[in-house]
């Protein structure tokens, strides 16, 4: 199946998103709690509007799955785009420049294309299932480290930490002791498009949703790399642990995540 198209409508949307992320970035913004810690801004929903609109129009008969509209299988389609108008909203209420936009196609329950676009970079994200991953159409491939202790890994933490005693700080504390360092960029989609471009050897995070995961999913591995649960099961997108890896370093990570459980 040719999916030419629909990528270019991926990508047409994402940057559309990118735009309004831009123009808005210094502007005085309507800012909401979601819950203690987790924001939205105006901007997340402008920017959701525009996508929506945009895959609308291409397709009217499709499924979409975004963020801060769950609305899903409103037709008896395939096809189910899956949406995260602004990934790193904390990032962009605060002014610091790290966040995208990530879209993602699911043809009968498998993201076969997905595009992330960090407009501040000017970098887009792409890949379709069998052809491979990209960085503004240049093709992008996992880092080639062998050992933990020379990685530089990320993570990112829940918005229940509070509440919650599954809040990584375990993992991390053990993590910070055998990698060479860690980052915590507050971009779930971008993280994982970096392991897949080679700048971060791997990501681990624990309850992220599947529009944070969708697009990572598919270029992790179409850059040859490996995306699981904590334990090896490959990678669900609607599974509550996302571990991601150049592969080399992958049973490592798992050892790491798993001593003490
Ligand atoms: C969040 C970011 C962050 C991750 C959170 C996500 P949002 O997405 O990806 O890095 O740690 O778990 O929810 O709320 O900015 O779209
Ligand atoms: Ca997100
Ligand atoms: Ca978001």
């Amino acid at each position: 199946m040719n999916l030419e198209g629909l990528l270019e409508v991926a990508v047409r949307a994402a940057q559309a998103a990118g735009h309004i992320q831009r123009e808005w970035l210094r502007k005085d913004k309507r800012i909401e709690l979601k819950g203690a810690i987790n924001l939205v801004t105006e901007v997340d929903r402008r920017c959701e509007a525009r996508i929506v609109e945009i895959i609308k129009e291409a397709f009217p008969q499709h499924n979409i799955l975004t963020e801060e509209t769950p609305m899903t299988d409103e037709f008896p389609s395939p096809f189910r785009w899956i949406v995260d108008p602004l990934d790193g909203t904390t990032n962009y209420a605060h002014g610091y420049p790290c966040f995208c936009t990530s879209i993602a196609l699911e043809l009968e329950g498998k993201i076969v294309l997905g595009a992330v676009y960090d407009p501040l970079l000017d970098e887009l994200f792409t890949a379709q299932l069998g052809k491979g991953a990209f960085l503004n159409n240049e093709r992008i491939s996992v880092s080639a480290t062998e050992r933990l202790t020379n990685a530089l890994i990320c993570t990112g933490f829940p918005y229940d930490l509070r509440e919650s005693p599954e809040n990584n700080l375990d993992h991390f504390n053990r993590f910070i002791m055998e990698a060479r360092a860690i980052r915590r960029d507050g971009s779930a989609a971008l993280d994982l498009c970096y392991v897949a471009a080679g700048r971060f050897d791997g990501f681990w995070e624990l309850k992220l949703y599947p529009w944070d995961v969708a697009v990572g999913k598919l270029i992790i591995e179409e850059a040859g790399g490996k995306g699981t649960d904590f334990r090896g099961k490959a990678l669900d997108v609607n599974g509550k642990e996302t571990l991601a890896s150049n592969g080399k370093i992958h049973e490592e990570m798992i050892r790491v995540l798993q001593k003490g459980s």
